[in-house]
């Protein structure tokens, strides 16, 4: 397949490119800032140049592809305002592409726990633009699988997770979260679906197919 990943250059896209790669997948992956191209070439990634935010229509960047992920996010330093116009706008002009482009299949990294927002005015911003990406997801037509990650640690991946429709607050590392995203791409049953995703004590393929036929 051939898979556009937005956020390309981010912490969980760097861990997902080589577990794709592996896979006999090809990446498109979008970065706004052209220093980061040469690294992503090193990791057999096809740098495309695009700031999602400043863009109406990201078609053309997006491409043809078999599938796209938003790995992107405004990010810890961030405000209110680029919760909204990179976490929910940059994701639902992700979704446009992807119809116009006739991409069916969309992965979404969201975030476990979106029902009941908490901290502070910027945490839940980032939270409800979260929710309201999901929302537009679920009313789509594509065929999305939206992941909802704990917090997220830079520990080694154990390979074992937990997956649930809810689940008690707690971390899973980037890692496993790669991991679980290039095993669900694959996945026809994690169509349609969405879970919190968890460290735990199941190998991930084993959690992912359990899951599933639930
Ligand atoms: N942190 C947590 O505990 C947590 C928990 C659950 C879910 N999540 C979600 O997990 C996802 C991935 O997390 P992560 O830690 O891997 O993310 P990350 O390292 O912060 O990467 C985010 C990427 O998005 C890119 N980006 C930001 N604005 C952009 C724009 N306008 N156009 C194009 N690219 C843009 C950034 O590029 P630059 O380098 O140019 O800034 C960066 O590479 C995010 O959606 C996050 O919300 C996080």
């Amino acid at each position: 397949m051939t898979i556009t990943i937005v956020g390309a250059s981010g912490q969980i896209a760097r861990l997902l490119h080589p577990k794709l790669i592996e896979k006999g997948h090809s990446i498109r992956g979008i970065i706004r800032n052209p220093e980061q191209a040469k690294d992503l070439i090193k990791l057999g990634v096809n740098p495309i140049i695009a700031d999602v935010e400043q863009m109406d229509d990201i078609s053309e960047p997006i491409g043809n592809a078999d599938a796209v992920i938003f790995a992107a996010g405004a990010g810890p330093g961030s405000g209110a305002a680029r919760k909204w116009a990179m976490d929910r706008d940059g994701a639902i002009k992700l979704i446009e592409a992807a119809k116009k482009n006739r991409i069916k299949r969309y992965l979404m990294i969201s975030a476990m726990g979106l029902e009941t927002p908490r901290g502070n005015e910027v945490f839940q911003a980032y939270q409800q633009a979260k929710a309201e990406t999901d929302e537009a997801l679920r009313n789509s037509d594509l065929d999305y699988t939206i992941v909802k990650p704990g917090r997220l640690t830079n520990d080694p991946g154990a390979g074992k997770i937990s997956i649930g429709k809810s689940l008690d607050r707690g971390e899973i590392t980037r890692e496993d979260v790669a991991s679980v995203l290039a095993e669900v791409l694959e996945m026809p049953k994690a169509i349609g679906k969405e879970f919190d995703l968890l460290s735990g004590s199941q190998p991930i393929q084993k959690a992912l197919e359990d899951f599933l036929v639930s």
